[in-house]
């Protein structure tokens, strides 16, 4: 097996090019995971096939819920909101996924038995603690490794509604209580500071759950009543703009380039990084825009920046850009001037601590950059920087938004790249490697 890939010379321009990118991971996961609760067939189509997912899956397989991957849907047969197959030393592994640990601890607050759940590397060093803490005052039991995987959850017979307090802006969070909320008989009430809202589209939209949401300026009210049964649903799921972030950041940082990416999902509560971009000077534009369950759907035109100036950003996009700045970063390094980021301690406790590794990659492409008080960077960006000869990326336990990252820098930058851990991409965009070759992209 190859150890890494190299990556040796810029790519050179891609003109008016259109491109997809696959399903959105955060609605294939939830639509796994749903569907499973609902009373029948529920049909996906353009899911996205990624390890993530494909872990979502097996897992939910154990639980004794029919799921057929087909080429071009997923079906899932839903045996209703109590309808798992409780088995005793039942083992769930959520390999790299935080939302799939997250969110299936909230489907399991009803289990018979305990059951464990384990991740790989990167999974057990994140925090269990902000899911176990409200699941447990619905009622189920937790036996953990200080707020880490593994974790033994039990259930109770007698769940019951809470009152929660979401605090860190984070949608697995948001999302754990509302899904635990249909296994009550009541009503939930949440108070969460803004994160991305498909859980609520999904309820409201797709499942047709009781749900009320009040958007305030700093925070939503969002009220879920538990139900006896619900309806089954198909879902058409829209091409995932974390994926889409990796080509229009390389689209504005190439010379003479314009993209088209369709159909992708431009939800107001994702799209930061676009309007980041945009403020630091790039040249983007929606169009086709259409709404699907709730959902904004559109295809997204890109073209290179002649200059890209530098921005001091506030907290208040944090959420909606959270799995992108790492991409920020890069463009940040290009613009002219110095910018700056703040309140970003929600990024080392991702898949790997992108915001040091950010700092780490930036450092090592002769970036001057400095982490700041509250967790925050400070960019000194500059239009051109001197190529070095090497540039490696290890050990940073297999990260698949470093690794995309890595890749987008050296086809911008040049110099010789040597990217380890090659398959790591596939967690969350198995085409990717493709995808770029299909620009143009010379990779070995
Ligand atoms: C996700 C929410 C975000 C994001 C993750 C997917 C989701 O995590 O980083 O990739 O699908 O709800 P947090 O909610 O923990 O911020």
């Amino acid at each position: 097996m190859r150890k890494f890939i190299s990556i040796q010379q810029k790519i050179v321009k891609f003109k008016k090019k259109i491109i997809s990118v696959p399903g959105d991971k955060s609605l294939s996961i939830r639509f796994i995971l749903l569907s499973s609760l609902t009373q029948g067939k529920c049909i996906a189509y353009n899911i996205l096939k990624s390890e993530d997912v494909i872990s979502a899956i097996k897992n939910i397989k154990k639980l004794g819920i029919k799921i057929v991957l087909k080429e071009s849907n997923c079906e899932v047969y839903g045996k209703g909101l109590f309808g798992y197959k409780y088995k005793k030393n039942l083992v769930l592994d959520a390999g790299n996924s935080g939302t799939t640990a997250r969110l299936l601890c909230s489907t399991l607050i009803d289990a018979k038995f305990p059951i464990k759940i384990i991740g790989d590397k990167s999974l057990i060093k994140r925090d269990m603690s902000r899911v176990i803490k409200p699941l447990k005052l619905f009622g189920a039991k937790f036996k953990d490794n200080n707020g880490k995987l593994p974790i033994l959850i039990e259930g109770s017979k007698f769940t019951k509604p809470i009152n929660y307090k979401e605090n860190l802006g984070s949608a697995q969070c948001k999302s754990a209580v509302m899904i635990a909320a249909l296994k009550t008989f009541g009503t939930t009430k949440i108070k969460s500071l803004p994160s991305r809202n498909h859980t609520e589209l999904l309820f409201k939209n797709a499942l047709n759950v009781p749900i009320k949401v009040i958007n305030k300026k700093k925070y939503d009210l969002i009220e879920v009543k538990g139900k006896s049964e619900i309806k089954p649903f198909d879902y058409k799921i829209p091409g995932d703009v974390s994926s889409a972030a990796f080509f229009i950041v390389l689209t504005i940082l190439s010379k003479n380039s314009k993209l088209i990416l369709k159909n992708v999902n431009i939800n107001p509560s994702r799209v930061g990084i676009i309007t980041i971009l945009k403020m630091m000077g790039a040249k983007i534009k929606f169009f086709n825009k259409k709404k699907y369950k709730g959902e904004i759907i559109g295809d997204i035109f890109v073209e290179s920046a002649n200059r890209l100036k530098a921005i001091n950003l506030n907290s208040s996009l944090n959420s909606s850009a959270i799995d992108e700045f790492l991409l920020i970063f890069l463009v940040a390094s290009k613009c002219d001037g110095v910018s700056s980021f703040v309140r970003l301690s929600e990024l080392n406790k991702k898949e790997s601590k992108r915001l040091d590794w950010g700092i780490k990659i930036l450092k090592m492409m002769n970036v001057k950059v400095i982490k700041t008080k509250n967790n925050g960077i400070k960019i000194w960006g500059r239009k051109t920087f001197p190529v070095k000869k090497k540039y490696i990326i290890k050990n940073y336990l297999k990260d698949h938004r470093i690794f995309m990252l890595s890749a987008i820098a050296a086809l911008s930058l040049g110099g010789n790249w040597k990217i380890y851990d090659p398959n790591s991409f596939k967690t969350s965009f198995p085409t990717f490697l493709k995808t770029l070759i299909s620009l143009g992209a010379k990779i070995k």
